[in-house]
């Protein structure tokens, strides 16, 4: 049988193709990085004799810590997310926290915090899941094309981002726009909660799936827990919160929009401005 002939090397528009498809869309620096040169991460192995078997161990080994200081163990960043966030007097010196926070991967990935938007005298937060792109070169929250449509939405109930306070529950964008891992939600999760308590507004809005579970503690699905009030605790007092769908969805699946639109007009009633609206 004639031998199989190895596929030719990749040409750059498809290796460009191929880091697309993986999720990279920015580089992080001019020059590339050779990681696997780093003398403390590859050890050279001598191909000569067999690699001794590492005794058993209880927990599987860590994976290889590519570059710059180790990062706190989870636990130890949630812990330490907790202390910081909590003594934060004011969004000033959250910011400030945050700025200089480690404890979360995402800030070295990220080119900069996106913190929050609007008036943090509005009575009325909303709160999506994690910058993107857009977001991540302004360095302000929902400024994409998702941004575009929650703009239309708060106009719809005669506000703007002049009279409501936007914001994420996490403020680094995750690479290549990825999911962020439970354990990431877990390390900012106590710096959005101390946000919402220092704004205090009247009515929270989650906005889509992973806000929504990760502010107001559920399992449930989007679907079934929108346009459902629930009581969220500030930690100062107990206020309204209402999870409806993320705008990224409904430029998706428009035809959601007419849902959301009653979820809009039950928070403008919550606010006191339906009288306002046209119906
Ligand atoms: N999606 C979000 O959840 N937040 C943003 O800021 C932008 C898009």
């Amino acid at each position: 049988m004639a031998p199989v002939a190895p596929d030719p090397a990749p040409d750059v528009r498809q290796l460009l193709a191929f880091y697309l498809e993986a999720g990279v869309d920015c580089a992080l620096s001019e020059e590339p990085v050779n990681r696997l040169a780093d003398p403390d991460i590859a050890a050279p192995v001598a191909r000569t004799e067999p690699t001794p078997r590492p005794p058993p161990r209880e927990m599987p080994a860590a994976p290889p810590i590519l570059r710059g200081d180790a990062p706190p163990a989870p636990d130890e960043a949630i812990a330490s997310a907790r202390e910081a966030a909590r003594t934060a007097p004011t969004l000033a010196a959250l910011r400030a926290l945050l700025e200089k926070f480690d404890g979360c991967a995402l800030r070295a990935t990220a080119t900069r915090l996106v913190f929050a938007d609007g008036n943090p005298e509005a009575r009325v937060m909303f709160v999506g899941e994690a910058p993107g792109r857009d977001e991540d070169i302004e360095g302000l929250p929902f400024v994409g094309r998702s941004g575009k449509l929650l703009d239309r939405m708060i106009a719809a109930i005669g506000l703007d981002r002049k009279s409501a306070y936007i914001a994420n529950v996490i403020p680094w964008r995750p690479p290549g726009n990825r999911t962020p891992t439970p354990q990431e939600t877990q390390i900012c999760l106590p710096f959005i909660r101390r946000q919402i308590e220092l704004v205090d507004p009247d009515v929270l809005v989650t906005l889509g799936n992973p806000s929504t579970q990760a502010l107001l503690s559920t399992s449930e699905g989007i679907m079934r827990s929108r346009g459902k009030w629930r009581d969220y605790d500030t930690g100062t007092r107990v206020i309204r919160a209402l999870p409806t769908f993320h705008p990224a969805y409904l430029l998706r699946s428009p035809s959601y929009k007419r849902m959301s639109w009653l979820d809009l007009r039950a928070v403008a009633k919550a606010l006191g401005t339906a009288r306002a609206l046209s119906t």
